[in-house]
């Protein structure tokens, strides 16, 4: 249960109190239920390199049948508050001509939308990434709040390795995404802050453990300096992992204390919900991992624990489907299981 005290905040003195009960009751309308979001927002590029690998064509109509079997899934909703939707998405229809986003909202789901310009190579740091596409958020936000679409979402990715990550790309990063989340917010549209640490490499859980605490507490060191409403934002985090190529694997009991403990040191209270990323864990572990975080620890934590998953949702459907009508129903099965 979350306390709803934002009516006498002090700090957001741009924001009008209906606005502030808006911001707060979306993010909270993402979180609740024991749903979570769908991020169904890959960029045509990764969508593409998905599509590769399964031998289905590459091609804008194979994007748009493929996010059709996904929203026309019968009973989307028991699982989904929210729906992450990619650009090229908000701009199709179904084959009936219904355009996505009301699609999206007639199957009783918040449909939201990823706004990052991607990660881009840092200036002169090797091997690190800064997420770009501030110029002109203002106006495209506008444009998307006009649409219906009620949150957005931006994605700062940080490696782990040899002398990384920086304190600069941790900074530069945790600066974009607030600037990120204070225009989101200006234009009523809850912000998903998700600064990824990746899972690729040899690092242990304990060095994961360390790079998140380092990096959660720049960007709410930066929300908190740009004024972002903390009551109306949602986190999307990485678990606490070791790299993928690490020889001491974790236990799902060993992840999911290790993730909260790192939560409980760095997430403030007064933020609604939590949604992970699954970021590359097989769907089984996502979800085992996430469950026993609920069972273990819910009782005692200030916020509620979704997810917010792409490949741990869409991978198994996505290969059932095989860029084929015929398998749409099947397919569909398979994502809502
Ligand atoms: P994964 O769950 O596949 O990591 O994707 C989540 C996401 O939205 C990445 O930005």
């Amino acid at each position: 249960m979350h306390l709803h005290l934002v009516d006498n905040c002090s700090s957001h003195i741009n924001m009008a109190k209906m606005e502030i009960q808006e911001l707060t009751k979306t993010a909270n309308s993402l979180v609740t239920n024991n749903k979570g979001i769908l991020a169904m927002d890959e960029s045509n590029s990764t969508c593409d390199k998905r599509f590769v690998a399964l031998g289905i064509p590459q091609t804008e109509e194979s994007r748009r049948a493929y996010r059709e079997m996904i929203v026309t899934t019968p009973g989307l909703s028991d699982c989904i508050n929210g729906a992450i939707l990619f650009e090229e998405t908000i701009r199709q229809t179904l084959t009936d001509g219904t355009p996505f986003i009301q699609a999206v909202i007639k199957a009783g789901i918040i449909p939201g939308i990823k706004v990052d310009g991607g990660a881009k190579a840092m200036a002169a740091r090797t091997g690190e990434k800064i997420t770009e596409g501030l110029d002109g958020l203002r106006e495209r936000l506008n444009i998307y709040s006009k649409m219906g679409l009620r949150f957005a979402k931006w994605r700062a990715v940080i490696s782990v390795g040899d002398g990384i990550p920086s304190p600069i790309c941790i900074e530069a990063n945790a600066h974009a995404l607030a600037r990120y989340a204070a225009l989101c917010q200006e234009v009523g549209l809850v912000p998903i802050v998700e600064p990824e640490v990746l899972m690729v490499g040899n690092h242990t859980l304990e060095r994961c453990f360390e790079v998140t605490e380092d990096v959660l507490n720049a960007v709410f060191l930066q929300l908190y300096k740009q004024d972002v409403l903390l009551e109306g934002i949602i986190l999307k985090p990485n678990m606490i992992l070791p790299g993928l190529t690490c020889l001491d694997q974790a236990s799902v009991a060993d992840v999911a204390d290790a993730t909260v403990k790192c939560l409980l040191r760095t997430v403030p209270a007064a933020v609604p919900g939590i949604a992970f990323l699954s970021g590359g864990q097989t769907s089984e572990l996502a979800s085992a991992r996430l469950n026993a975080m609920n069972l273990r620890f819910r009782s005692q934590l200030p916020w509620e624990l979704a997810f917010s998953f792409a490949r741990a949702i869409q991978q198994p459907a996505m290969e059932l489907w095989d860029g084929k009508e015929k398998n749409v129903k099947k397919a569909q099965n398979a994502l809502y299981q």
